[in-house]
């Protein structure tokens, strides 16, 4: 990559654009809006550039996965419920090779069993789950902290 300026794609997965609205109680009362206003003060902070997208559907996501090829230095993904079923977009990422951070707003691991596995885990640098908005922040610090190191 020859920009100096860091890229990073934030992926928002299936549901999380009713958060605020959806079971408050696990995921917190912050929109999505909320979640993208954090994170672009965040980069500004950082010196990095941030371009954030929600999607309901497993194939678009795996589209800017890989669209995201030669465009982004880093992906920062919330793959909500394709957390633990989606080998596709497992796949997508470890063909793109982009450094990637998982990130939850639970935590995934005291949750039901079904949540405890994740296919993006093993292609991820690392997950951050179990802190509300603040796993997006530290993701996203992680992330960049990641790239600065390479
Ligand atoms: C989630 C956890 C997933 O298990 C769930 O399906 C989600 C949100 C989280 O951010 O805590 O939709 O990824």
């Amino acid at each position: 990559m020859s920009s100096a300026l860091l890229k990073v794609l934030v992926l928002h997965g299936p549901n999380l654009n009713l958060l605020g609205k959806r079971e408050p109680d696990i995921y917190g009362q912050q929109t999505l809006r909320d979640i993208e206003s954090l994170l672009k003060a965040e980069a500004a902070g950082l010196g990095v550039e941030i371009l954030s997208q929600q999607s309901n559907h497993e194939g678009v996501l795996i589209d800017q996965i890989q669209g995201a090829f030669d465009v982004f230095d880093g992906l920062l993904i919330n793959p909500a419920a394709y957390t633990h079923t989606s080998v596709a977009i497992r796949d997508a990422i470890a063909a793109v090779a982009i450094p990637t951070v998982e990130v939850h707003l639970s935590n995934i691991h005291r949750r039901e069993a079904f949540r405890h596995h994740s296919y993006i885990a093993p292609v991820a640098i690392g997950q951050i789950s179990g802190f509300g908005v603040e796993s997006y922040r530290w993701g996203l610090q992680a992330l960049v902290t990641h790239l600065r190191s390479r």
